[in-house]
């Protein structure tokens, strides 16, 4: 029997969704040398619930900061100008793919509150690695499993038995697709992403969160802190089947032992632990 997966390519999906105005304006100022981060403020101001949502991102604890920002201005200057447009994008993709939730078993909350918590933990990873891009991480910390929502809708066949796959052998997720698939859910959210034009800030950690030593450089951090944040989600999730824990090589990359991941894990107890995203 072919795989149901022979053949498909999300470029012959039809009613795959589009990416709104604001998200494609913002990519075109982005990818503009000469735009200005005025710019920026006028698109994200020309969209007031997204507006409103970065400046929730913006003042939550894993941007640490003294003040409340109160103001996109004032976020663009702290957060940076490729930051709020990697947090717009990703807030426009999730409120995109809302429509394909109807025809799946997913439940938007539970895929939304697992990315909001590995976005949360992977950012306050990248912060410990020092690195300049947080509201990077972030932004593909809530992008990392929408490959999941690709697959239940347009490989049904192939998630149902991946499903059975995790429950009668207690496989994690990612194992069991690579016994179903050729492609797996990163895959398949990193080409969706590409479909839409979407920076490589966002495509490589996703493409590569399961498998984050091939992602190439300069996403590699940002790959490494989705792993152990998904990693630290999981082994809270007592009912779904234990993942293995990241190579110390993985974990000496971003800056952290073994005992000092158990020790975000403890600080970070409230975002490990599913709870009510942003
Ligand atoms: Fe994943
Ligand atoms: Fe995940």
């Amino acid at each position: 029997m072919r795989p149901e997966e022979d053949g498909f390519s999300l470029q012959k999906v039809r009613d795959l969704p589009t990416l709104p105005l604001v998200a494609s304006r913002a990519l075109a100022v982005a990818e503009n040398p000469s735009s200005t981060p005025r710019e920026l403020l006028e698109i994200v101001m020309s969209d007031p619930p997204v507006a409103s949502r970065i400046l929730r991102v913006a003042n939550s604890p894993y941007f640490r900061r003294e003040r409340e920002i109160s103001d996109l201005q004032t976020a663009i200057l702290h957060l940076g100008f490729r930051n709020v447009r990697n947090l717009l994008l990703a807030v426009t993709v999730m409120d995109t793919l809302t429509p394909l939730f109807q025809r799946s078993k997913t439940r938007p909350e539970d895929l939304w509150n697992h990315s909001s918590s590995v976005a949360a933990v992977a950012a306050r990873i990248a912060g410990i690695a020092r690195c300049p891009a947080v509201g990077t991480t972030f932004s593909a910390g809530l992008l990392h499993d929408i490959g999941k929502l690709i697959l239940n809708c347009y490989l049904p066949r192939s998630f149902e038995c991946i499903l059975d796959l995790c429950e009668e052998e207690r496989l994690p997720f990612a194992q069991a697709e690579r016994r179903v698939l050729l492609r797996g859910h990163a895959a398949l959210g990193a080409e969706l992403l590409e479909s839409w034009n979407l920076p490589s800030d966002l495509t490589q950690p996703v493409r590569w969160h399961h498998e984050p030593q091939r992602c190439p450089e300069p996403q590699r951090s940002h790959a490494f802190a989705l792993e152990i944040a998904d990693y630290a989600w999981h082994s809270h999730a007592p009912q779904d089947p234990a993942i293995p824990p990241p190579p110390r090589e993985h974990l000496e990359a971003v800056g952290l032992t073994a005992e000092s991941l158990s020790q975000v894990m403890q600080n970070e107890a409230q975002a490990v632990v599913p709870a009510p995203g942003l």
